[in-house]
């Protein structure tokens, strides 16, 4: 079969910045560590969310398939909180899976390009997730793939968890991150037979690590990654309106798509 246009492109960076298999080369770049560690317990923050509102029965044997898996951190989590679930991790990276098929021995881990995967087994999966991904696939007509192939997995009342920002216009950003469009999204999910259950925002301003305003962001690094997470949390239970400047990865959602 045919690579998805991106896939040498996106093999290659993977297999490079995965190094140490710490949060900050699968989540944010350059924000270091500790912010990235914040960032990800509002990844889980949502992700609980969304699971929650599906009211799969924690101790009956559902199944996830984690499109983009990572450094294992969705792995982890799903083994921690509901042991009885099975996990499949799909990587472009084969160092990412060679990692963690030697690192988490209770799941299983594939090296496969999400755009094309297909279970040899032929399994379904109740819940299809794929956190930060899609927006690394710049050819849309790959993207579109790729969520046709995330949805084909799903047994029929299953969930697909994405995250996506939603910007008014599609943005590209530095050869790296193409950010498409809400009115993208829409015809995306309508034409595959979808339907948008639940959204969710994850952050406040938390991956662009603080305010606009520099004064206010020099004060919020003098405290800490810990400190800016408390902010954003509260910010985003009290509702308040994201400033304008907030940037688009401070945009970010989770959408819960299930069939139409
Ligand atoms: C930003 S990281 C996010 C990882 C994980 N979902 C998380 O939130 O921690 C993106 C991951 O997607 C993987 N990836 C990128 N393009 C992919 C593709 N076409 N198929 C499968 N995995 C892909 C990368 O190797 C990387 O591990």
């Amino acid at each position: 079969m045919t690579k998805q246009p991106d896939h040498a492109r996106l093999r290659e960076f993977w297999n490079r910045r995965y190094v140490a298999f710490t949060l900050s080369e699968s989540g944010c770049l350059g924000a270091g560590e500790g912010l990235n560690d914040r960032i990800y317990a509002c990844k889980l923050q949502a992700l609980r969310r969304a699971i929650a509102a599906l009211e799969l029965p924690r101790d009956t044997p559902w199944s996830v398939l984690d499109a983009g898996c990572g450094q294992g951190h969705f792995a982890r989590f799903y083994r921690a909180e509901y042991p009885a679930s099975s996990y499949v991790g799909l990587d472009i990276s084969e160092r990412a899976i060679t990692h963690l098929q030697r690192t988490i021995l209770d799941a299983e881990f594939q090296v496969a390009d999400l755009c094309e995967w297909d279970d040899a087994r032929g399994r379904r999966f109740d819940i299809v997730q794929s956190f930060e991904v899609l927006h690394l696939i710049l050819d849309d007509h790959a993207m579109l793939r790729a969520l046709a192939n995330l949805a084909r997995c799903l047994v029929p009342r299953g969930a697909l968890l994405v995250t996506a920002a939603l910007p008014d216009q599609t943005m590209q950003r530095s050869g790296y991150l193409r950010y498409r469009s809400r009115a993208f999204w829409d015809n995306a999910i309508a034409s595959l037979g979808l339907r948008l259950v639940a959204q969710q925002p994850m952050y406040y301003w938390l991956p662009a690590g603080g305010p606009a305003n520099k004064y206010l962001r020099y004060a919020l690094t003098r405290v800490g990654p810990g400190a800016l997470y408390a902010i954003d949390r509260t910010a985003l239970r009290l509702g308040l309106p994201r400033p304008a400047s907030a940037d688009v990865d401070s945009r970010m959602r989770l959408l819960t798509l299930q069939r139409a």
